[in-house]
């Protein structure tokens, strides 16, 4: 494939606001488009507070740091991507929402223009199966936050072409990533593992097990995590984790992946994280609740 000039990023939420600023800092033109504009006001803020942040720490010039919030641009007309190389989606994590999207973007962008999932847990095979070029479709698993975190997991469809491989690995690459690879099954790699480990985590709170601050101190300094699964399910998003326990369960048809009653109840609740101020822990008053 010829080089990657432009990118298509749709969805403007904690994932996409961050792949939009990725790709924009390696040099690339994007367009992120997002359906909600308070979404995209959300993201361009984001964009431009991190990449002050990156300047000010000495990690970016401040020349660099403007090519960059140049290069990406916000719009809530889909048909804006039409002249992407690349669309990575990051969307809500529902297989409907996104198959509906896949189709319009298979109409929408041109030819050659690889159609990749940023989905956790959803079947790359499925979301290819609606569009007329199965083939150029691929899973990019970015991790949180994307500028940051140095993995992308690649997830290759029942069809997608190793020209479609060769081409979203060096993308990965030149965004300074290491790449793992891994076959189309529900979670992939790092969800199959991680999220059995947060619903054990919540049905640990759940049973009355130990306290929030004890499970997550247990796992941080009992297993050498950054972070505890609790704190960690905040920063994801609850409703996110509940959405992919929802689809290992229902791929891997054992009860093992049923998700705790007290994760539904809490987004059932609004309480969906650090993104709602409000998750397993309140972050809402600093002095309250605040993981350690
Ligand atoms: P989010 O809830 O922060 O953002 C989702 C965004 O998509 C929202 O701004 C919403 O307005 C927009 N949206 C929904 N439907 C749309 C449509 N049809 N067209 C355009 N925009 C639409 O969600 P987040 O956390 O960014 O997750 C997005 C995707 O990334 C999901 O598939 C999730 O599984 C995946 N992911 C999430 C990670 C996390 O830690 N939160 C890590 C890796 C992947």
């Amino acid at each position: 494939m010829a080089e990657i000039k432009m990118i298509g990023v749709v969805g403007g939420g904690q994932m996409g606001s961050g792949i939009a600023l990725l790709a924009a800092a390696n040099g690339i033109h994007v367009w992120l488009h997002d359906t909600d504009p308070n979404a995209l006001s959300r993201a361009q803020k984001y964009v431009s507070t991190f990449v002050q942040s990156l300047v000010s720490k000495g990690h970016l010039s401040q020349a660099a740091g403007s090519d960059a919030l140049i290069r990406l641009q916000c719009t809530s007309n889909l048909e804006d991507l039409q002249s992407a190389d690349v669309i990575i989606e990051a969307i809500v994590e529902a297989e409907d929402v996104k198959k509906k999207l896949f189709s319009e973007l298979d109409k929408i962008a041109k030819g050659s223009a690889i159609l990749a999932s940023n989905t956790s847990s959803i079947s790359i095979s499925r979301l290819a199966s609606v569009t007329n070029r199965p083939q150029q479709v691929i899973g990019m698993h970015f991790m949180n936050p994307p500028p940051i975190m140095k993995l992308i997991e690649i997830v290759r469809g029942a069809d997608t072409s190793d020209e479609t491989f060769s081409s979203t690995k060096a993308l990965a690459e030149r965004f300074g990533k290491t790449v793992i690879c891994s076959r189309d099954y529900p979670g992939f790699i790092v969800n199959r593992i991680l999220m059995p480990m947060i619903n054990e985590a919540f049905y640990a709170l759940y049973t009355g097990v130990a306290t929030k601050e004890d499970i997550d101190t247990g796992m941080r300094l009992g297993t050498n995590h950054p972070m505890g699964p609790l704190t960690l399910a905040d920063f994801i998003g609850l409703d996110v984790c509940l959405s992919i326990m929802k689809i290992l369960h229902a791929g891997l048809g054992d009860s093992r992946y049923a998700p705790c009653p007290l994760l539904v109840q809490y987004v059932d609740a609004g309480r969906l994280g650090r993104k709602r101020g409000i998750g397993v822990y309140d972050y809402r008053n600093p002095k309250k609740g605040k993981p350690k």
